[in-house]
């Protein structure tokens, strides 16, 4: 596990370009970003937008629990053609039997790259499945010692 530390939104920013350009962009990615409110979870998932080519503005999803975006990746496999760029947030989700009413898995399986906030609260057995099935970047963030830090701990797959 790498340990960084950001010391502004500009710093988390390129840090999720880095990342992307570091994986394997042929099987379905999911990001599962954990940490506390204001760690910098959807600064993160904006930068990924925009490293992906999204021209909408990205806002954070809590009450909708997620947004769809085109990006400019059209990845040949034919389950991953769209390029679509899902970002969830599961703060608002108490019991993973939610998720299952809104077939979860069957929307996040038809993206090509997935960011969700709050993943804890998808419940253990969505997180295995995705552990699983997919090309998973776990990445913590905290709060660092001065008022613009943040230090983020990267898990690529397992
Ligand atoms: N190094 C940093 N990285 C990311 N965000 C930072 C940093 N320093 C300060 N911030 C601020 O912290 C807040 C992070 O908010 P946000 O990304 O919405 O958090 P989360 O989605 O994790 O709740 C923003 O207001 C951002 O400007
Ligand atoms: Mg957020």
């Amino acid at each position: 596990m790498d340990k960084i530390i950001s010391r502004s939104t500009e710093e988390t920013a390129k840090l999720a370009g880095d990342i992307l350009n570091k994986i394997d962009l042929e099987k379905p990615v999911v990001f599962l970003l954990k940490g506390e409110l204001g760690g910098g979870k959807t600064v993160f998932v904006k930068a990924i937008a925009k490293a992906m080519g999204v021209k909408e503005r990205v806002t954070s999803p809590t009450f909708i629990l997620y947004n769809s975006y085109k990006t400019r990746f059209k990845i040949e496999d034919l389950r991953f053609k769209n390029g679509t760029l899902l970002h969830w947030d599961l703060y608002r989700i108490d019991d993973p039997k939610e998720l299952e009413t809104i077939g979860f898995w069957e929307i996040i399986n038809r993206a090509s790259i997935v960011c969700i906030e709050w993943p804890e609260r998808m419940g253990k057995k969505y997180l295995e499945k995705i552990k699983k099935e997919m090309n998973v970047i776990e990445i913590s963030f905290e709060y660092g010692k001065k008022i613009e830090e943040r230090v983020m701990s990267v898990k690529i797959n397992g």
